[in-house]
């Protein structure tokens, strides 16, 4: 753990653009720099950067995060070996690393990283003593290397192993790792026995939770086992193998989503390291968002058989809210009887490539799916057509894609755009000027959204008095309230060191969408006047709450017990 005052201070240091001009040339584009993404393909920029927000940001893929964050993606590597390099170019020495219990901020509960790597480190150390699990993993046709890159193991078989490794095998944090289980009467014992382990890491590199799997195909019970849900492990969260595919997935411009740990990890043995899988879960649209930060095409595989071929479909329903029309996302099945590991092991990477090749683009397996058990013959075919395209349409924010597909659908269906147009109510599509984000972007920003925004950057302008009144239910104020607290705390933070604070106590989404929000602040504005000028509204806005809150109380009684002040008041409120 390394102190986060330390790295405020490393954020505050260095200068993103000297970071970054050093790995990617930079040119002065009126108050910001820019140049090429090195995160997707582009052939005119439309990656940014700016030095007074400290930030980077990609119009085109979303790419975003600041000097930290680019030296992470950019090379690949770990958070902590970012902070390492980063320091290392500023002269600043990391301190040792400490025990956590001094940070009571970290957002997990302390200690739950270290228990789950030093579980993996365990597991890993098991495997290299088992006969059984080597044989096991030699005879699926894994080698060495590939174990060793997705820092597999084995859990032995036994009730109570961790204890060899664990002083205190009764801590509260080997039950939230979910690494032990605790029976009705007391006793624990280990979640994971005889099965092979795959850590599953998160984005730093962290591992955050466990497959397990058994090591014979015909035992009882579940052939998987996961880590439960956890302080630092969501399934609907996380990609396997997305941390180690990261380099690859930007070399190969794609990435592709398969079903299993088994695909992930066979196809890296065999040369296809852009592999990811969802675990067990459906993908989710936080999947999908995640993924077009790395990649603008996304290729979902799905095995030959009826399970996968279900998957697509909810693969595809989940997607539709975070399409852009800048993402390439398609769909490919394998022959039945094969998963992606049968097939690159049968085939070989050339063969498993060029069937990529073969992808159905999103667009054309909607409306194929939609009219496969549909003969479109009678009104009646056509009308249920209609009914079961139309809910989907409703969803797909992304403009062009949108368009295309209602008049593929009313082409289909034989009737005209306009009359499409007129049947289905589509969302309000919203009229973005030419530069802004193609990811979508709250339309209306609340005034409290954008006084948050202006506290982020000038934090030395908030005063105390700017908490009065601020409502604890609408969630806008309830996160306007913790940065102006922040501010107030911590006058001289620059903006990157804001974010890095609210880290710890706002939620992942609102907190992208607030770096969005401020990436597309306009340079030119003066945020004095402008903060100014938001205070002024806002404390109005406080008022007449208050008043109409006491109107309403007053408004109650009979207009006989009121007393003469609260008439005039009443009076005087109700003539504004
Ligand atoms: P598969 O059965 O396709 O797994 O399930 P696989 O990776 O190809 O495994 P092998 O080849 O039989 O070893 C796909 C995924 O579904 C989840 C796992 O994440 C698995 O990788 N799963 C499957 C479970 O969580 N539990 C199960 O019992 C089975
Ligand atoms: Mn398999």
């Amino acid at each position: 753990m390394i102190p986060d005052s330390f790295i405020q201070d490393l954020l505050n240091r260095v200068d993103i653009v000297d970071v970054i001009d050093r790995s990617v040339p930079l040119k002065k584009a009126g108050a910001n720099y820019s140049a090429c993404c090195p995160f997707h393909n582009e052939k005119s920029p439309s990656f940014t950067v700016s030095p007074t927000k400290q930030f980077y940001h990609c119009f085109g893929c979303g790419a975003h995060g600041s000097a930290l964050g680019f030296i992470m993606e950019y090379q690949g590597i770990s958070f902590v070996e970012a902070v390492h390099e980063l320091a290392k170019t500023v002269g600043m020495i990391v301190p040792q690393e400490t025990r956590p219990e001094d940070e009571m901020r970290v957002k997990a509960l302390p200690g739950l990283h270290e228990v789950m790597q030093q579980a993996a480190n365990y597991y890993k150390a098991q495997l290299k003593q088992s006969e059984r699990a080597i044989e096991y993993l030699k005879g699926r046709g894994l080698s060495g290397q590939v174990a060793a890159r997705f820092q597999m193991g084995y859990a032995p078989a036994g009730w109570q192993n961790l204890e060899q490794i664990f002083a205190d095998y009764r801590q509260e944090t080997l039950k939230t790792a979910g690494l032990v289980i605790e029976n009705e009467q007391g006793r624990r014992y280990d979640r994971f026995r005889d099965r092979i382990m795959f850590p599953i890491h998160d984005q730093k590199g962290q591992v955050i939770g466990f497959g397990g799997r058994v090591l014979e195909a015909a035992d009882a019970g579940a052939k998987y086992l996961n880590s439960p849900e956890t302080p630092l492990f969501q399934k609907g969260q996380e990609l396997y193998g997305l941390f180690l595919a990261r380099r690859a997935i930007r070399d190969a411009g794609r990435v592709l989503v398969v079903e299993g740990y088994m695909d992930v990890v066979a196809l890296a043995q065999y040369g296809i390291e852009y592999a990811v899988a969802a675990l067990g879960t459906a993908t989710t649209p936080t999947h999908i968002t995640k993924l077009m930060r790395q990649t603008d095409e996304i290729v979902f595989c799905f095995d030959g058989d009826n399970a996968g071929r279900a998957a697509a479909w909810r693969a595809a329903m989940n997607a539709l809210p975070a399409l852009t029309d800048s993402l390439r996302l398609s769909f490919l099945f394998l022959p039945t009887e094969h998963d992606p590991d049968s097939y690159v092991r049968e085939f070989g990477k050339e063969a498993f490539e060029s069937f990529i090749g073969q992808a159905v683009p999103l667009s054309q397996y909607l409306v194929q799916e939609l009219s496969a058990s549909n003969g479109l013959q009678s009104q009646e075919d056509r009308v249920r057509f209609l009914n079961e395209a139309e809910p989907i349409l409703k969803q797909i924010q992304a403009p062009r894609l949108g368009l295309l597909l209602r008049k593929r659908v009313a082409e289909l269906a034989d009737i005209s755009a306009d009359e499409m147009r007129s049947m289905i109510k589509l969302p309000e599509t919203k009229r973005s000027p030419a530069r802004s984000a193609p990811r979508q972007t709250r339309t209306t920003m609340s005034l409290q959204r954008r006084y948050a925004l202006m506290a982020i950057m000038q934090p030395q302008l908030v005063q105390p008095s700017d908490l009065q009144g601020l409502s604890q239910i609408n969630p806008d104020e309830v996160l306007l309230t913790q940065v102006l607290q922040l501010a107030l705390a911590n006058p001289a933070a620059k903006p990157v060191v804001m974010l890095h604070q609210l880290e710890a106590s706002v939620d992942g989404v609102v907190l992208r969408e607030l770096q969005r929000e401020l990436h597309l602040l306009d340079e030119s504005l003066d945020f004095a006047l402008e903060l100014e000028g938001l205070r002024k509204q806002l404390r109005e806005l406080v008022v007449q709450r208050q008043q109409s809150s006491v109107v309403d109380r007053l408004k109650e009684k009979p207009l006989s017990q009121l007393t003469p002040e609260e008439r005039e008041l009443l009076k005087s409120i109700s003539q504004r």
